[in-house]
């Protein structure tokens, strides 16, 4: 479905990503995981249009989609939740909503698409009227998700969606990875912390200094003895 082959990005001379490829199948949950600093925001800004590759291709569902605008992106299909959400704080709920909406190929299913959400999302209902910015960490992200969501996107990428919660949050915020994931979207997440993100993926990709050091199941990446070593403490 999305199939990223020996890509290069950075920023002005300086050079992020090197010779980075990934593919996610339909259906599938693949995580990208790197310490701090790795590359990982700049690699989902690459695949979303918010930033111009200097080499490599990007094919989504066998379209090549780098070098399209963000817009053009998202109405293929695939949306982003970038880190920490960033909903615009002082609209409320139903308006950052109505903002993940409003591309030519989804307005019309406003209604649907936030039945959908709010099946997923509970919460959604009970506080449709509230301001965004005075909500906690946890149901920020999960607003920022279903905000995604309203585009119906066919692929959801997720930044870091753990980042700066606590952990009995982090654990329902990748209960609802799962669930979306269930309900058949395909999900490319990028992640710090290794272990809950590694629970809910198919696919393990690490990112070290901008390089794939290893790729494969999550069986096999819980296997490696050196990321035994080297990250999960084994
Ligand atoms: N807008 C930017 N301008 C210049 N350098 C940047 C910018 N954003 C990120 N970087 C640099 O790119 C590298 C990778 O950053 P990033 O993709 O954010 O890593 P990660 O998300 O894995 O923590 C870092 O060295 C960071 O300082
Ligand atoms: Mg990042």
């Amino acid at each position: 479905m999305l199939k990223i082959e020996g890509l290069h990005a950075g920023y002005g001379g300086f050079e992020v990503l090197r010779d980075v490829s990934i593919e996610v199948g339909a259906g599938e949950t693949v995580a990208v995981l790197g310490p701090n600093g790795a590359g990982k925001s700049t690699l989902l800004k690459v695949i979303a249009g918010l930033l111009k590759p200097s080499s490599g291709a990007i094919h989504f569902e066998n379209r090549r989609i780098d070098g399209k605008a963000p817009y053009e992106i998202v109405e293929m299909g695939i949306s982003l939740v970038p880190e920490g959400g960033r909903l615009f704080p002082e609209l409320t709920v139903y308006s950052n909503l109505m903002m993940g909406s409003f591309n030519k190929r989804t307005r019309r299913y406003f209604k649907d698409s936030l039945e959908e959400v709010a099946s997923l999302f509970p919460i959604i209902k009970q506080r449709k009227n509230q301001v965004a910015g005075l909500m906690s960490g946890g149901e920020r992200q999960m607003v920022a998700i279903a905000r995604a969501l309203m585009s119906r996107p066919k692929l959801l990428m997720l930044d870091e969606p753990s980042s700066g919660l606590a952990p009995k949050i982090v654990a329902s915020i990748f209960e609802f990875v799962k669930e979306i994931k269930d309900r058949g979207y395909s999900v490319l997440m990028v992640e710090q912390t290794v272990k809950k993100a590694v629970n809910v993926a198919d696919h393990i990709y690490l990112l070290e200094s901008g390089r794939v050091e290893f790729h494969g199941k999550k069986e096999d990446f819980l296997e490696n003895p050196k990321i035994k070593r080297s990250y999960l403490g084994i």
